[in-house]
């Protein structure tokens, strides 16, 4: 896993997996390009965590991960652009979660508070996360889901970001099953195949929370 911030998603995946004994993945390494509240997370979950000297060093990057024989990497928090290197070695196995509902409402610095906002302004009626594959470019990779929520009346991009929240921690831990489980797949020329197996474990999600899959 890669982070930046207060690791969350790390939180929501941790309790999926405890509560998921037969999930086919473990966190076995966090990484972040900063100390951070999800690098604590991990010390405190006794996970192997690194700090990245220089976040821009694919090779270092690729390096690290091997060392940890990482199969597959979930951007949670994660403010940086992962470099080349390590999106080519990682393809179809690198995933990140953005809180809105790409296209929209993603790219360079839309992160944050950021994007709630812009989705207020934009005077959306919903909004929500969407899970993609990385590719070299931010928030460009294909996506593989959405969890949507509604934008209520008097709405502040805070109260937005806490019910957008809720979606990503139940829609991450699953994809990331269904990902390691071999029931989502990148396919060529960006295609996205989803599985049976992947829709099956998102039959429950919270109230106010509705899930799509590409
Ligand atoms: C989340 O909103 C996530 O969508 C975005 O970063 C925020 C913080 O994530 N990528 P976390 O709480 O650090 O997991």
């Amino acid at each position: 896993m890669l982070a930046s911030g207060g690791g969350s998603n790390l939180g929501a995946i941790l309790a999926y997996l405890r509560d998921t004994p037969q999930a086919p993945y473990r966190v076995h390494l966090v990484a972040a390009d900063r100390p951070c509240g999800a690098l604590e997370r991990a010390l405190a979950a006794g996970i192997p965590s690194a700090t990245l000297a220089d976040a821009r060093d694919g090779d270092a990057m690729v390096q690290l991960f091997g060392t940890h024989e990482i199969d597959c990497v979930a951007l949670a928090g994660y403010l940086r652009l992962v470099p080349m290197q390590a999106t080519v070695r990682y393809a179809g196995q690198m995933v990140n979660v953005h809180p809105a509902l790409l296209p929209f409402h993603g790219g360079p610095g839309m992160y944050g508070r950021r994007v709630h906002a812009a989705v207020l302004a934009a005077g959306d009626r919903e909004s929500g996360a969407t899970v993609h594959f990385v590719d070299p470019h931010y928030d460009r990779g294909a996506p593989i889901g959405w969890a949507r929520v509604s934008v209520e009346p008097g709405d502040t991009p805070e109260s937005l970001a806490a019910r957008v929240l809720v979606a990503e921690h139940y829609l991450f831990p699953r994809v990331l099953h269904g990902l390691t489980a071999g029931a989502i797949q990148l396919g060529g020329h960006g295609a996205v195949i989803v599985g049976a197996a992947a829709t099956a474990l998102v039959t429950t999600p919270p109230a106010g929370v509705s899930i799509r899959f590409a």
